[in-house]
């Protein structure tokens, strides 16, 4: 096997994308986890991943109020620290900044629930049944300058029901992302950027 790749996984909430990566990643699996970090110092995920053993950093983004880069610098250090070759987002709700995105560009990975190009940013359920679509799903892309816009590596499709809710709808969307994420990431840390289609 070639080296193991080293992933850092940046949550803000309940870390359940980022609980199906650590799963993953045991076994023949091409990484290793080696950082959960997060925004929120708060956020469930971080407790969950120091049970399985996974180092976790919390840099609470509040102290640098506006200052975007400031609150980058203490989060690289972080994430130079633990020196991963691919960090995954798995639901990390902070705007980066340029500079941060072209440090670690073509290493990062988002899971944004939508089928993009459609429903960039907030809001994805409500708006898919706001627009009556039959389908709705989740995409796994490399993290560019553009929100929500770089290459798609990945996608999981579901219905839409009659009577769905956003709620309802993110639920099955969910599903369809613990399944996708890991997926994209063995395929990606082997250098396979043949996008999957679920
Ligand atoms: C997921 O729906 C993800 O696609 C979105 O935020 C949610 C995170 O959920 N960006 P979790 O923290 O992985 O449970």
């Amino acid at each position: 096997m070639s080296e193991t790749k080293r992933v850092a996984i940046l949550i803000s909430g309940g870390g359940s994308n980022m609980l199906a990566l650590l799963r993953d990643m045991t076994g023949d699996h091409p990484c290793r986890p080696v950082l959960v970090a997060s925004n929120d110092p708060e956020a469930g995920g971080l407790a969950r991943a120091a049970e399985l053993g996974v180092p976790t950093a919390a840099v609470d983004h509040k102290p640098f109020g506006r200052d975007r880069e400031a609150f980058e610098a203490a989060l690289t250090e972080r994430l130079e620290a633990a020196a991963p070759d691919i960090i995954c987002l798995a639901g990390f709700m902070r705007i980066l900044t340029p500079g941060f995105i072209a440090r670690w560009e073509g290493r990062m990975l988002n899971i944004h629930p939508s089928l993009l190009p459609k429903y960039r940013g907030l809001h994805t359920h409500a708006r898919a049944l706001e627009a009556g679509d039959a389908e709705h799903g989740v995409s796994v892309h490399e993290v560019t300058a553009e929100l929500d816009g770089g290459p798609v590596l990945g996608q999981a499709r579901v219905p839409v029901h009659p009577g769905d809710t956003p709620q309802t709808l993110a639920a099955r969307v969910l599903e369809q992302e613990h399944r996708l994420y890991p997926m994209v990431l063995r395929r990606f840390a082997v250098g396979d950027r043949t996008p999957i289609r679920l």
